[in-house]
């Protein structure tokens, strides 16, 4: 079988050319690949991912959200918005329901990545999903440089999300995890975060000696 990096040099995909994210998703994604479940992904461009991610995941759907891309496909759509207005989101979540796996690749602004996180992870990917947000490295850029027209250094997506590095614990704490974190992973350029079963115990705390975070 294919490989993710041999699938993804094939597409001329930025995430094993340019990016190592090759060396990290397989960890995540290769339980999934014989398996049937909604995939989306923010940002589509000439569409190099979304035909990763059609060739990767064979039984999958692969839907798209881009501020200047629009497209039915017999393995999906791409739906046109801009991932930081929350109607765009709202409807988006109305036309596709739930997804297994979320990859933002889209406007890499820290605050429109933060602000499509808190809401997406909520309320569109499904339990026991998996959350990526790609090209985290616009956060050390200087505030004024610019990408698809926006400023991007006004805030640190790393900084941002140490709030949520107790939430994967919540189980010994006993702390309100509200987004159900399971695990945050920081690698090169990207954050992958996963999310708890429903099923999974989050708040029973059982150290007699326990300090709250
Ligand atoms: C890096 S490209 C995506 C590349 C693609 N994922 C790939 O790997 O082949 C980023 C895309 O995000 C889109 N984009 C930029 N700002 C956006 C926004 N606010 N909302 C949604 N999409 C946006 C751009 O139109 C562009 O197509």
């Amino acid at each position: 079988m294919e490989s993710f990096k041999e699938i993804s040099d094939r597409c001329g995909c930025d995430k094993s050319i340019g990016h190592n994210y090759h060396e990290i998703y397989p960890q995540f994604l290769e339980p999934l690949r014989n398996r049937f479940f909604n995939l989306l992904e923010i940002g589509i461009g000439a569409g190099n991912s979304y035909s990763l991610w059609a060739n990767y995941f064979p039984f999958a759907k692969i839907y798209g959200l881009d501020i200047s891309v629009k497209r039915i496909d017999p393995r999906g759509e791409i739906f046109e918005g801009d991932q930081s207005n929350l109607e765009d989101l709202k409807l988006l979540i109305s036309n596709v329901g739930r997804c297994k796996v979320v990859i933002d690749d889209g406007s890499h602004v820290a605050d429109h990545q933060i602000g499509t996180f808190e809401y997406l992870f909520e309320f569109l990917l499904d339990s026991g999903g998996i959350y990526i947000i790609e090209d985290i490295e616009t956060s050390y850029w200087r505030a004024d440089a610019k990408i698809y027209g926006y400023e991007t250094g006004h805030l640190n997506i790393i900084d941002y999300f140490t709030r949520y590095n107790h939430d994967v614990n919540s189980h010994i704490h006993g702390r309100h995890n509200k987004l159900g974190i399971k695990s945050v992973t920081y690698y090169e350029n990207c954050i992958i975060i996963t999310k708890r079963q429903e099923t999974e115990n989050i708040a029973k705390p059982y150290y007699w000696n326990m300090q709250l975070p």
